[in-house]
């Protein structure tokens, strides 16, 4: 489906999948963001079809992260020439294939230790690099916690502020703060500290767009998402309020 002109959601919850992976088209060539997992590649390859992409050449598949419902595709993708691109700290577990690509969640509770995924990773990036691909500048925006390597990629797209935010933002309207949810806790290198810090750097960030891997896409002021994850983290990461353990004598 096009989300914006030049970007495509190739899968995910609008598909019947489980991963949101997203094609960025230049003149020429495509960036995939987000490889996936069981299930997203032969969507993937439709949604592909139908817009007439599959004639591009697909050069960087961005990783968001290590999890394995995010790296499975990843070495379909480097077989046919693509570099993937992954952010320190998780560039190292996509290769290892170790405990940190498991997800241990009770949603993937099928999940064995032998379901194990790597991909040699070809470009480590950090905060603040950009990357030039399929004629578009990806900005890396490094906010662990989630994983180590967690990220956000901004992108300017028709003057909107654009961010692929991985496992990171997670929109579910209809709730308190306009929906805002947190990142899944589960994973073996999980670092709350770290994430809290990551949300207060998120909080104030301007943003229209969101484009999550998973769950409801934000199409217009995404900062109100963003800012609700570091309320909702106030509210709930803390002890008592003052106010509800003062006892009247
Ligand atoms: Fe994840």
């Amino acid at each position: 489906m096009l989300v914006l002109h030049d970007i495509y959601q190739l899968s995910g919850y609008d598909f019947g999948t489980v991963s949101s992976m997203f094609a960025v088209k230049g003149k020429n060539s495509l960036a995939i963001v987000e490889a996936g997992g069981k299930g997203d590649l032969e969507v993937a390859a439709r949604t592909m079809e139908y817009w007439g992409l599959s004639k591009y050449p697909v050069t960087h598949v961005f990783i968001t992260h290590s999890h394995f419902d995010h790296i499975e595709n990843a070495l379909f993708f480097r077989k046919q020439g693509a570099k993937i691109v992954a952010v320190a700290g998780d560039a190292d577990s996509v290769e290892a294939g170790d405990d940190r690509v498991i997800d241990h969640g009770p949603f993937c509770k099928e999940v064995s230790r032998e379901r194990r995924f790597s991909c040699p990773v070809d470009i480590r990036a950090k905060d603040g690099d950009v990357i030039r691909a399929a004629d578009h500048e990806f900005q890396v925006i490094h906010l662990p916690g989630h994983t180590d390597g967690s990220h956000f990629l901004k992108l300017i797209v028709e003057g909107k502020i654009v961010y692929f935010t991985g496992d990171i933002e997670r929109a579910y309207y209809g709730d308190d703060f306009r929906g805002a949810r947190l990142a899944w806790s589960g994973g073996s290198d999980y670092d709350r500290k770290a994430f809290f810090e990551s949300l207060k750097k998120i909080a104030d960030l301007p943003a229209d767009v969101l484009l999550p891997s998973h769950g409801q896409k934000t199409m217009a002021d995404g900062w109100k998402i963003l800012r609700g994850m570091y309320l909702r983290a106030l509210l709930d990461w803390r002890g008592p309020s003052v106010q509800d353990e003062y006892k009247w004598d």
